[in-house]
């Protein structure tokens, strides 16, 4: 039975990219959208289904693009809107898609719409975003920023409050008025009209909140700032499901379009909500993995649960880094291993029941960076602390290693390259994307083998899953799609393990260690420390 490709969203398998980040075409050190289109030649080569593309519209960039001031526009830091049509046009000619980051919770204090809002409290945009009368002389409640701080900012002219879940530069939209809602969604139909396949949303679960503005409780397992409250009120309120109907609706006057919700709830029994009965996201990140750390219960555990809480209608999502995390080949960096972590961490991302997300760069082992204070550019450096700076894992793209800054910008017709907007760092050698093109036994490689082995077997990529019994420190289970079925075996453990698979005989599969030979029959799997397996049956 072929794939029906309304669900290439279920399937395939999405790839960030971070657009300052990518690709700079224009030689001013940041990325652009002319140089991701110069490098979707990479992403056929990988196998990848579909990009992700971080926000690039126009922003003063607070808070490097989440902070949107033109919702329909392209900043001309990443180019024009025909550099997206052309991105969008040549993307769509190698078979990848376009998905495109969307902020409904906030925008920026300099979007026209804030600026209007702000002027007068007889604004005809004044219940766009979030107005209210102090409590006195303090806010109108208790809610704080989830970057620090107070959630409200008073407005001396007006002599009124408006919300920030964010920074005082990125003012709460009301979703409670149903003009923003027309606005927004016509936002989307101006994409979708474009040609755009979806959407991540940002932040999703926290367009609705509690429309009496209550005061959330204290955290009773203590805690300042942010986690010293229950977010009971500011976020993930249940009116959030009708405004998702909404939105699912006008992705659905298109064809084969989706919408993956940044649902950031550790409570995968609420992220499950967010699929409704099909009618609401079609995807909602599940960030448990996030959070794991390096042991194979710890993954099992995250694995069972979501499949269990998993209704009919969703579909499971898996990712292990992001432009907001610490990157995975450093959370999980043991250096007597070198890479082969990261090899098993690959091999479970592709082989798992659900939707992968990709972050550029990890298919080629990419480290966080350490950003010296006076080069930080996140402002969580300067609202919360300078350790809790994202810039590390938004580094740039490592191209080429022989070429100065890794390729990442061009060299300019007077021969200087200029400086890229963070530092490429150190990285153990080989970490880039040519020389590991040229090594057949890199982890580029082996990305692109086991997605190459999941497109091409059903089994992978839409089948059922189930764990294997296994012994300490190995996570084992299956896939079966019809009569194809697939075993996979990863060794999270320091010594080394026989794992019984079950027997039948091997088509093809793969190792994470290069140049081992795959067993022909699938009865036991002998793994060294941090290795796995995925054998195909017969
Ligand atoms: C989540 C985004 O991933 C993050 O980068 C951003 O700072 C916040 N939402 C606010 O938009």
């Amino acid at each position: 039975m072929r794939d029906d490709p309304r669900l290439w969203w279920q399937h395939g398998v999405l790839y960030q990219i971070y657009p300052r980040s990518y690709q700079d075409a224009n030689g001013d050190g940041v990325g652009d959208l002319e140089g991701i289109r110069q490098r979707l030649e990479h992403l056929q080569w990988l196998g990848v289904d579909a990009i992700w593309l971080s926000p690039f519209q126009p922003s003063p960039m607070a808070d490097f693009g989440y902070d949107v001031a033109d919702y329909c526009g392209v900043d001309p830091l990443f180019g024009t809107l025909d550099d997206f049509d052309r991105l969008l046009a040549d993307a769509h000619a190698r078979g990848l898609r376009v998905t495109l980051d969307w902020v409904p919770n906030h925008s920026s204090d300099q979007h026209p719409w804030f600026v209007e809002s702000r002027a007068a409290r007889t604004s005809p945009k004044r219940d766009w975003y979030v107005w209210r009368d102090g409590r006195g002389d303090g806010p109108p409640n208790n809610w704080v920023s989830v970057f620090g701080g107070p959630a409200w900012e008073h407005d001396a002219a007006t002599d009124q409050w408006y919300l920030h879940s964010f920074l005082r530069e990125q003012p709460d939209l009301e979703w409670r008025n149903p003009e923003l809602v027309r606005a927004m969604h016509e936002v989307l139909r101006f994409w979708l009209e474009r040609g755009a396949d979806g959407f991540r949303i940002d932040v999703v679960h926290r367009i609705a909140k509690d429309p009496e503005l209550r005061d959330n409780p204290p955290n009773p397992g203590g805690g300042t700032g942010y986690g010293g409250q229950l977010h009971v009120h500011d976020e993930n309120h249940p009116d959030v499901h009708a405004l998702l109907r909404g939105l699912r609706a006008v992705l659905d006057e298109y064809p084969e379009r989706m919408m993956v919700g940044e649902v950031y709830l550790f409570d995968p029994a609420e992220v499950a909500r967010y699929y409704g009965r099909g009618d609401e996201l079609h995807l909602a990140f599940n960030f448990s993995f996030l959070r794991c750390p390096w042991d194979a219960a710890a993954f099992r555990a995250e694995v069972e649960r979501f499949e269990a809480l998993c209704p009919p209608e969703g579909w499971p999502t898996w990712v292990l880094s992001n432009h907001d995390v610490p990157r995975h080949a450093s959370r999980y960096d043991d250096p007597e291993l070198g890479d082969a972590r990261a090899r098993v961490a690959a091999m479970m991302l592709l082989t798992l029941r659900g939707t992968p997300y990709l972050y550029a760069g990890e298919e080629i082992g990419m480290r966080n960076v350490t950003i010296a204070p006076e080069r930080m550019q996140d402002p969580l450096a300067r609202t919360l602390h300078p350790a809790l700076s994202r810039d590390g894992e938004r580094t740039p793209m490592r191209w080429d290693a022989d070429a100065p800054a890794c390729g990442f910008t061009p060299v300019r017709p007077d021969a200087t390259t200029a400086d890229p907007w963070l530092p490429l760092g150190p990285q153990p050698p080989g970490t880039d994307v040519a020389a590991q093109r040229r090594d057949r036994r890199s982890l580029l490689w082996l990305y692109r083998d086991l997605l190459a082995l999941r497109r091409t077997h059903p089994a992978l990529h839409r089948g059922q899953w189930r764990a294997l019994d296994a012994p300490d420190g190995v996570f084992a289970y299956e896939r079966r799609s019809g009569h194809q079925v697939a075993r996979v075996a990863l060794n999270f453990g320091a010594r080394p393990a026989r794992v019984a698979l079950g027997g039948g005989d091997v088509a093809t599969g793969l190792h994470t260690r290069p140049g081992a030979t795959l067993p022909t029959r699938a009865d036991f799997a002998d793994l060294g420390p941090a290795e796995g397996l995925v054998l195909v049956l017969r």
